[in-house]
């Protein structure tokens, strides 16, 4: 996924465009770019590779004053992470005289780029980069000239300009978000979207443009999200949206929720470090409102359907990708148990193709964080297709899944910006307890146990608290481990999927190869993996199956492999087997896993942090996969 920046307005662009660029740097980081506007109107164009210091530095050096401006941080999908295939990307044709008629942005894939490349490479362009963006530029570039020779352009009009922009989308196939600048003409920018995010911020003699809120904050709370087929034409005092088969519509503005500044650390070193703080908060949050005491079950504004509707539910498939996946594997096991309902975890990347047979009584959850992830939203319109109600659990209010959800529950995580998903993880899982209880209310659940779960959510933020006391301790035991080149995490019912997670955070930040895997299956192979080399983290509850856990964790000791146990009580048998002990509380077991992860969490980070890894920003990584 990608971030881009544009501004168009009364002061100089070069600040809101790099500050912009640093809020979304969590949306890729492999190159950055910015096109400006010379007092002649010629376009010039800053970009490097790495982090947008790097940019910055290259920007500073050589300025250029400008109040019209784009820019974009890259998550390489075609090409490399080159200067050449960073954007901006220019459209024109030597032959035309263009240096550079136009400079063009891009967020998404284009499927169908190398049989557009190859017409244009027929007609004389030429391509300085590897990357399916610089076709749209090109392309552009081409209908702009058509146009002009058809007599159908008119030199200075924005909306001709537009309307060659939207003979060249309806030409492409796959999702994008562009903004686009043109040579000489200082007084507007084109915007078009069509799956890849895009709003527009809305200022007073200036306008914003922003793959998502963050670059706002602090400029406007006012703010326009264009939906798919939509192109804006946006000039320091106007925006005119044309909505590709309708014409022009009349937007509607949000207004931005300030809040706190998420993009601020608030004194940690790290926004990870900070989001795994803030869990006690976001799961307060996630709860708030949402407990029905005196009908002992949760209420769920937001998911459209009504109660005989819900009732008729027979069961439920829950998708979605990554750190998204393993909360929906620990909902699948807590509303099997607390509703009794069937209920199926699909990747999304799978779902999506594998045509499942679905019965009628089916309902579809979508549980994403960013709301943007690519396959979680293919997958949820697959199932709309077939006429199944999709509900997304999602903590990006305002994202396309949340848009095109037929319903779905709010997280109120608040924004996760570290790429390695944590608070948004805990709450999900929240989430899902709350729709076990809601589900179970409606079938076989008492009033009694049904009180008796809205305990156990309620108490969960404190014993969270008390679990990130482990922090000191987890710093030690990440000295002894981050020289590790392989580590097992195991767990079994409710903490296997809390293994896998765990295995995900070590592996995302520290780049150090990590499995989670179910503590029983490890005789059936995997155990063959155990020397004194090969840590195995246990995740062990007081529940149903500790003694057959612990039986697991000694046939792992007795071949030699060094053991940490996370536990939630503490016995002599363990105290003799584990090399390492965590302690931490211990709570209803569908829930341990909220619990259990924080030590991981943190585990993750301070072994991420020995070895000189970016926390936040992990090698190869984005925040929301908005590709394929
Ligand atoms: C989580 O630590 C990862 N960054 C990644 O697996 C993430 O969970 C996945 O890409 C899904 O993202 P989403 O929740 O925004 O859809």
């Amino acid at each position: 996924m990608c971030g881009i920046v544009g501004y168009v307005g009364k002061t100089d662009a070069t600040d809101f465009l790099l500050q912009g660029l640093y809020r979304l740097e969590y949306r890729g980081y492999d190159s950055a770019g910015i096109s400006l506007m010379r007092d002649d109107g010629l376009l010039e164009r800053r970009r490097s590779v790495g982090r947008i210091s790097n940019l910055e530095s290259l920007v500073r050096s050589s300025p250029v004053q400008s109040r019209i401006g784009i820019g974009h941080t890259r998550w390489a999908t075609h090409g490399g992470a080159t200067v050449a295939n960073a954007h901006p990307h220019y459209g024109g044709h030597s032959e035309h005289g263009g240096l550079s008629d136009l400079a063009l942005v891009h967020n998404g894939v284009i499927e169908n780029y190398q049989e557009l490349k190859h017409e244009l490479l027929m007609e004389g362009y030429s391509f300085q980069s590897e990357t399916d963006t610089e076709v749209i530029s090109h392309l552009l570039h081409q209908a702009i000239c058509k146009n002009r020779l058809s007599g159908t352009f008119e030199e200075g009009s924005p909306v001709s300009h537009a309307d060659a922009l939207r003979q060249v989308l309806v030409r492409l196939r796959g999702t994008y978000g562009v903004v686009v600048m043109f040579h000489g003409k200082p007084d507007f920018l084109l915007a078009a979207k069509c799956g890849s995010p895009l709003v527009i911020g809305v200022g007073q003699g200036e306008q914003f443009i922003a793959s998502d809120p963050a670059p706002l904050y602090g400029r406007t709370d006012k703010v326009i999200t264009l939906v798919d087929h939509q192109i804006a034409i946006i000039t320091s005092r106007t925006i005119q949206v044309i909505q590709r088969d309708t014409g022009t519509v009349q937007p509607s503005i949000q207004v931005l929720s300030q809040g706190e500044d998420s993009h601020s650390c608030d004194g940690h070193a790290h926004y990870m470090h900070k989001e795994i703080y803030q869990q006690p908060e976001a799961i307060r949050n996630a709860l708030r409102g949402r407990l029905d005491r005196d009908n002992a079950t949760a209420k769920l504004g937001g998911l459209n359907l009504t109660a005989s509707q819900m009732r008729n539910i027979e069961r439920l498939v829950l998708t979605g990708c990554g750190t998204s996946w393993h909360s929906a594997l620990i909902g699948e096991y807590m509303i099997e148990q607390i509703a009794r309902m069937p209920v199926e975890v699909e990747y999304a990347s799978e779902l999506r193709y594998r045509n499942p047979p679905v019965d009628k009584q089916t309902l579809v959850f979508g549980i994403t964080q960013s709301g943007e992830t690519a396959d979680t939203l293919a997958a949820l319109r697959e199932m709309q297709r077939k006429g199944h109600p999709s509900l997304a659990i999602c903590n990006n209010i305002g994202s396309s899944i949340a848009r095109e959800a037929d319903g779905g529950i709010y997280l109120h995580a608040g924004p996760e910006i570290g790429v390695a998903s944590t608070k948004a993880f805990t709450s999900q899982v929240v989430v899902l307890g709350l729709l076990a209880l809601y589900f179970g209310r409606m079938r076989h659940l008492s009033f009694e146990a049904g009180l008796g779960w809205i305990d156990a959510l309620e108490g969960l933020a404190d014993q969270v608290e008390i679990a990130l006391e482990t922090e000191n301790q987890i710093k030690e035991l990440a000295w002894e481990l981050k020289d590790a080149t392989n580590v097992l995490y195991l767990g079994r019912n409710y903490l296997f999927p809390a293994a896998l997670e765990g295995a995900l955070k070590l592996k995302e930040i520290s780049y150090i190869h990590a499995e989670g895997y179910p503590a029983a299956e490890m005789k059936h192979g995997p155990i063959a993996l155990v020397d004194e080399h090969t840590p195995s983290v246990f995740l062990i509850s007081k529940g149903l199956v500790y003694d057959k856990i612990m039986s697991n964790l000694q046939e792992v000791k007795a071949r030699g492999g060094p053991v940490i146990a996370v536990t939630d009580s503490m016995d002599s048998q363990l105290e003799k087997l584990a090399d390492r002990v965590i302690l931490v509380p211990s709570v209803a077991e569908p829930l341990q896993p909220i619990v259990s992860i924080v030590p991981l969490q943190l585990l993750a980070y301070h072994i991420a942090l020995l070895r000189g890894c970016d926390v936040d920003k992990p090698r190869n990584l984005a925040k929301s996969v908005t590709v394929e």
